[in-house]
């Protein structure tokens, strides 16, 4: 059923077919995982990957993360090694993207790997998309669904307040359940984390029991080393807001309840606050308010996520 944007359409199996050709056509389509949304195109097709850049204005040197639905259909594009087995057992399908070595007989257009001779891959936890990847011959190379530089969409109508009705199609699969982006991982060569995610390292250390490299990557995750994740509202941190036209966030329940305070977790769950982090600055925009006030989250586990988008964000 379509409902009020005319592009944005609940899932059925007709819905399914429709969103399968397009794909096939070698055109996007704006669909669910269970981080954020993504702007989904065939990751074989160069015509393909060209209208995810141009669509997103990114710029072509920060490559893409390629999604697959098994290790069988990842196994022809890259080399699997132990350290991916290893954490594959434990986190996937999940919220973690592994940068590894290129196959030699690798499919993926070069376009979206930025030429570079290692890929990101993921796989997602989401029904939606895990039904999609089952009837393509190909993966998705799937960027978050923004306009380069800005919040990352965490549900259908972020994702057309963006691109409107430049997608043929925006699948509605309700809110994303984590909010955040995936951890990315480099695992080409002494393992590192390239980008903090809702799995920490912390966790990814427990799983691999090796030290890991404390060089500074050097191009790496290029789209990390610049201003990212902007609300388009400037942010400050540790203080409250003085006027009302100014927002304040935080969580846990010890604040009062004016208009202009916004809470992610009432509970003060960290995950829970997480999952609220970009909706609520989206909302915060759109309602006018002139800053964002906050305070840093705790330094560890996924407050360091959450701090690092924030940090970014206030670039
Ligand atoms: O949760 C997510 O990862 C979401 C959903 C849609 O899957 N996707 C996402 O994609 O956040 P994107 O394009 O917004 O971020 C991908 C990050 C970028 O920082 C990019 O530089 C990095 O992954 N990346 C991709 N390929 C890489 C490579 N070969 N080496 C290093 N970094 C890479
Ligand atoms: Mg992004």
């Amino acid at each position: 059923m379509k409902n009020f944007y005319s592009n944005i359409y609940s899932f059925n199996k007709k819905i399914l077919r429709k969103t399968v050709k397009i794909l096939k056509e070698g055109n996007l389509a704006g669909l669910p995982t269970e981080t954020v949304y993504g702007l989904a195109g065939n990751a074989y097709s160069k015509n393909a990957v060209k209208k995810i850049f141009k669509l997103k204005k990114r710029p072509r040197k920060n490559p893409l993360i390629i999604h697959y639905k098994s290790i069988n259909d990842a196994k022809i594009d890259v080399i699997l090694n132990d350290d991916f087995y290893k954490l594959y057992r434990k986190f996937c399908p999940g919220p973690i993207t592994f940068i590894l070595k290129k196959s030699k007989n690798s499919k993926i257009t070069s376009l979206a790997t930025a030429n570079l001779n290692t890929v990101a891959i993921r796989f997602p936890k989401n029904k939606i998309l895990n039904s999609i990847l089952k009837l393509i011959n190909f993966p998705l190379a799937m960027p978050s669904a923004n306009l380069s530089s800005k919040l990352s969409p965490v549900q259908a109508s972020d994702v057309f307040d963006d691109f409107k009705k430049k997608l043929s199609i925006i699948i509605n699969g309700g809110i994303s359940k984590i909010g955040i982006e995936s951890t990315v991982i480099d695992l080409s060569e002494k393992p590192k984390i390239l980008r903090p995610g809702f799995i920490s390292e912390t966790e990814i250390k427990g799983i691999l029991q090796k030290t890991f490299s404390k060089k500074k990557s050097k191009i790496k995750s290029p789209g990390m080393l610049k201003k990212h994740y902007s609300p388009g509202v400037p942010i400050i941190f540790g203080r409250k807001p003085k006027s009302l036209n100014h927002a304040y966030i935080f969580y846990g329940k010890k604040h009062k309840n004016f208009k202009n305070y916004f809470n992610l977790s009432k509970k003060g769950d960290l995950k829970e606050a997480a999952s609220n982090l970009y909706k609520t600055m989206r909302k915060i925009k759109k309602k006018g308010f002139k800053k964002i006030f906050i305070n840093k989250f705790p330094k560890k586990g996924l407050g360091i996520a959450m701090n690092d988008r924030l940090k970014r964000a206030s670039k």
